[in-house]
């Protein structure tokens, strides 16, 4: 197989649509702060939708999980096989995985086409603490790799001292921050062509 390493050829093929899933239901969360500014520089060759769903699910319930699971799961079922990648932002709650959004990642992993398999994602979190989501994003990229998704590995991004890296109104402005965001898309970019 070709390598795919070259950005620039990279970004003159067809856009590739990432679905951004933020582990927070909270209205001023750091970590969809985190998603909006990835949304910006989003590199060409990639489009960012914010999902705004995962607060309407069920908590993840087996007796629910048959032939017809409630619609707001068979539509994230289906807007995640739609998307070619994805981007997750986690918060750390008592050094793991928020519940809300391990629900839906198991909701999404018993789907009958099972979306996850192979999936390039792409993590990143906020924390006001300092360790910045390192715990969190462990434990996700542990739950990712038992259901086949297909992680980007580098660079971390784990936004430690969060709320010292964002404007009053949610805008990040850390200009190391943002590096990372960009690298992380450029990776995110090459596994999802690959993967193509
Ligand atoms: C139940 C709970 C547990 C938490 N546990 C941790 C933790 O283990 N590590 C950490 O860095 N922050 C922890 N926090 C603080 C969160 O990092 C902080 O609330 C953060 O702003 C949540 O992300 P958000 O802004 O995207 O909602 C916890 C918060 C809550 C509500």
């Amino acid at each position: 197989m070709k390598e795919l390493t070259d950005l620039t050829e990279l970004k003159d093929l067809t856009e590739l649509n990432v679905l951004a899933l933020s582990g927070s239901l909270r209205r001023n969360s750091y970590n969809t702060a985190l998603l909006h500014a990835a949304r910006k520089l989003t590199p060409v060759g990639l489009a960012i939708e914010l999902d705004h769903e995962l607060g309407g699910l069920p908590l993840y319930n087996q007796d629910l999980d048959g032939d017809t699971p409630p619609e707001s799961v068979t539509a994230l079922r289906r807007r995640v096989a739609d998307a070619d990648a994805l981007l997750i932002a986690t918060p750390e709650h008592n050094a793991s995985v928020p519940a809300a959004l391990k629900s839906a990642v198991d909701w999404i992993s018993t789907a009958p086409q099972q979306p996850l398999r192979g999936k390039p994602v792409a993590v990143v979190g906020a924390s006001p603490g300092q360790f910045g989501t390192v715990r969190a994003q462990l434990a996700l990229r542990q739950i990712l790799a038992s259901v086949g998704a297909d992680a980007v590995s580098k660079p971390d991004v784990t936004v430690f001292h969060c709320d010292t890296r964002f404007s009053d109104d949610g805008v990040l402005t850390d200009t190391y921050t943002i590096d990372l965001l960009r690298g992380l898309l450029d990776a995110l970019l090459i596994k999802a062509r690959a993967a193509q």
